[in-house]
C-alpha cells in the first residue's frame, strides 16, 4: 500500500518558484531515495511534505491530503523529519534531547524502552547521555538527530543528507544503524542524499531531481546500471 504520495508538487519562497513538478511514491514500509546536485530542490521536497515551505499539487499520507496542515499537525500524523544541519538543541543533554522527540507519547514505559533501543543503535550516544548537544561530535549530533526523531515512533521518517560533513566511516556507520532500524522497525523512509553509494545501500528506489523536476526514477539496482548516474553520482 502506499503510504506518501506526492504529485506535480510544486513549491515556493515567497514569488519564487523552487519545484516545478515533483512526484514520489513511498509504499509502506519501503524507502526511497531523492538524489541531485546543490540546490535540485531536494531539502524542499522533504519541506513540502513536513509543511515548512508552501506548495501546490498532490501531497497524500496515508490516504490524507497534508497541503495545508501545520507542521506540528504533519509531525502528529506520524510524520519525522531530520532536517539537513541535524537541529539537535545544543543546550540540553542526550537524554533530554530523547525525551523532547517523545513528548506528544504519555506511554512512560514504553518511552524508556525507546531510549534503550537508540541507545543500542547507536552506542556512542549511551557513551555520551549526560553531555550537552553542543559537545557533540557532528557523527553523534547526527545520531541524535536520527534518535530524537525514532523516539516520536513516526511511520515515515524524512532524512536530509544524513552523511554531510561526516568522515566516510562515520557516514557508513549513520547508514548502517539506519538500515537496521528499517529492517527491526518497518518505518519507511525518504532518504535525501548527495552520497548515491551510501543511499544505494538503504534505499530500494530512488529519484534524480534537477532543477526541480524529475529527471530519472527508478529501482536502486536500475539506476546503479544507467551510465548518467555511475558518472554522476558512482564516481565512475
Ligand atoms: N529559504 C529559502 N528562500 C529562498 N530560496 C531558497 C530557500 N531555500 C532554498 N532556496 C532555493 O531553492 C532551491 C532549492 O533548494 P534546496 O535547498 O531544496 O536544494 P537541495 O537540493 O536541498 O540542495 P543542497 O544539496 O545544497 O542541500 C535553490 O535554488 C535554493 O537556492
Ligand atoms: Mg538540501
Amino acid at each position: 500500500m502506499t503510504l506518501l504520495e506526492l504529485a506535480d508538487v510544486r513549491a515556493f519562497y515567497g514569488r519564487v518558484q523552487v519545484l516545478e513538478g515533483v512526484s514520489l511514491t513511498v509504499p509502506e514500509g519501503g524507502a526511497v531515495g531523492i538524489l541531485g546536485a546543490n540546490g535540485a530542490g531536494k531539502t524542499t521536497t522533504l519541506r513540502a511534505v513536513s509543511g515548512t515551505v508552501r506548495s501546490t499539487g498532490t501531497i497524500r499520507f496515508d490516504g490524507k491530503d497534508l497541503r495545508g496542515l501545520r507542521p506540528d499537525q504533519v509531525a502528529a500524523l506520524g510524520i519525522a523529519h531530520v532536517p539537513e544541519g541535524r537541529g539537535t538543541l545544543s543546550d540540553l543533554t542526550v537524554r533530554e534531547n530523547l525525551r523532547v522527540g517523545a513528548y506528544r507519547r504519555k506511554d512512560a514505559k514504553a518511552i524508556r524502552a525507546d531510549v534503550d533501543y537508540c541507545l543500542e543503535l547507536f552506542p556512542q550516544l549511551a557513551d555520551r547521555i549526560r553531555s550537552n548537544g553542543s559537545a557533540l561530535s557532528g557523527g553523534e549530533q547526527q545520531m541524535l538527530a536520527i534518535a530524537r526523531a525514532i523516539m516520536a515512533r513516526p511511520r515515515l521518517l524524512l532524512l536530509d543528507e544524513a552523511s554531510l560533513g561526516l568522515a566516510p566511516s562515520t557516514a557508513k556507520a549513520v547508514y548502517q544503524a539506519i538500515g537496521r532500524l528499517r529492517t527491526e522497525s518497518g518505518i519507511a523512509m525518504v532518504v535525501v542524499e548527495q552520497n548515491a553509494n551510501l543511499a544505494f545501500t538503504l534505499v530500494d528506489s530512488a529519484t534524480v531531481l534537477e532543477t526541480g523536476r524529475n529527471v530519472l526514477t527508478g529501482s536502486t539496482a536500475e539506476l546503479k546500471g544507467m551510465d548518467e548516474i555511475r558518472r554522476a553520482y558512482l564516481g565512475g
